[in-house]
């Protein structure tokens, strides 16, 4: 069953109420802070909308995460309507603490059982708008990838545009990709804004490649299904991710036994129908600060402004909503 505007509309104000909570700390050097006040903003408005939710994506494992952990039951219950939620409250924490460009709190939600469960660790991603998919695969050396990608959207390498996180771990990929003559647009944070911009047709980035954290990974995967893009995946373990240390070892040995616990392998390939099995899938995001998409909150003496993205992969459709509330 479709899930209802008036349910897709109710679940685009609970990215809004998370983006206007963490608007109170743009610029205050407080990740932590910034992200407790979007995480409990969004818990109380999921709890106000009625359907039963269950939290699939979000804080992390019930142990360390007080709210919005994996598991979590949401919604006020009093409909027999099942959502499965995945929530990333900022997308983005470190710009909003340093106001920066491109924060984003966003939502996914399918009925229940369609969204991969997937622990909080790291995830390799591919991701393409609709005139690419089907073209790329991630076992493919990232040369042929580019050349597919290149014949797929009838336009040269040299005209091809990567984004991917300016991390560490990416330089070489970063090196490799300019070898073959690819624009590299190399962010600093934010792939799921990254990712949407990847899916749809009229913006510059081509393709979303590389490694960030699983969370943000399914909620990438929603948008790439919603719209009819495409989307593989690969868990990574933080060894690999972060280097071959000690610390990281023993994180490493908790992911696989929780990746053991949910029933999924390590380094295998995930693909979009095996991360969200329907195309009845929601997704939003506000705006927290400027983006490309939509303009960050705003306010004034009288009033504060947000922006939403609304898609529904139902009838594939985009809406902006742009709210203005009076004091
Ligand atoms: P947070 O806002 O939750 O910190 O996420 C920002 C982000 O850049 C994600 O978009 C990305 O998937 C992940 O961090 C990458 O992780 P890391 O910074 O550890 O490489």
């Amino acid at each position: 069953m479709k899930i209802s505007d008036e349910l897709a509309f109710a679940i685009a104000s609970v990215t809004e109420v998370a983006a206007l909570a963490a608007f109170d700390w743009v610029g205050k050097q407080d990740k932590n802070a910034a992200d407790k006040a979007a995480v409990e903003a969004m818990r109380n408005r999921l709890n106000e909308i009625n359907f039963q939710g269950q939290i699939v994506i979000g804080e992390g494992e019930i142990d360390d995460a007080p709210m919005l952990y994996i598991g979590e039951k949401v919604g006020n219950q009093s409909s027999d309507y099942k959502l499965d939620i995945a929530v990333d409250p900022i997308d983005g924490t470190r710009m909003v603490a340093s106001n920066e460009h491109n924060a984003i709190a966003v939502l996914a939600a399918a009925p229940a059982g369609t969204l991969l469960q997937a622990p909080d660790m790291y995830m390799e991603k591919l991701v393409v708008g609709p005139a690419a998919k089907g073209a790329v695969n991630l076992d493919n050396p990232l040369e042929k990838n580019l050349e597919y990608l290149s014949a797929a959207l009838n336009k040269p390498i040299s005209s091809l545009s990567i984004a991917i996180l300016d991390k560490p771990r990416h330089q070489h990929i970063m090196q490799i990709l300019r070898n073959f003559g690819a624009n590299v647009i190399a962010i600093p944070d934010g792939d799921v804004l990254a990712s949407l911009l990847a899916v749809l047709p009229e913006h510059q980035i081509d393709m979303m490649y590389g490694t960030g954290g699983a969370p943000e990974g399914i909620i990438s995967a929603a948008i790439a299904r919603a719209l009819g893009g495409d989307m593989q995946a690969r868990l990574v373990s933080r060894t690999q991710a972060k280097g071959d240390n000690i610390q990281n070892q023993l994180l490493a040995e908790q992911e696989a036994l929780r990746c053991h616990q949910m029933g999924v392998n390590i380094g295998e390939i995930l693909t979009l129908e095996a991360m969200v099995s329907t195309d009845n899938v929601i997704f939003a995001a506000t705006a927290i600060t400027p983006t490309i998409l939509m303009d960050g909150i705003s306010h004034d003496s009288y009033s504060r402004t947000a922006n939403t993205l609304l898609i529904n992969g139902h009838n594939r459709s985009l809406k902006t909503i742009n709210n203005r509330y009076f004091n």
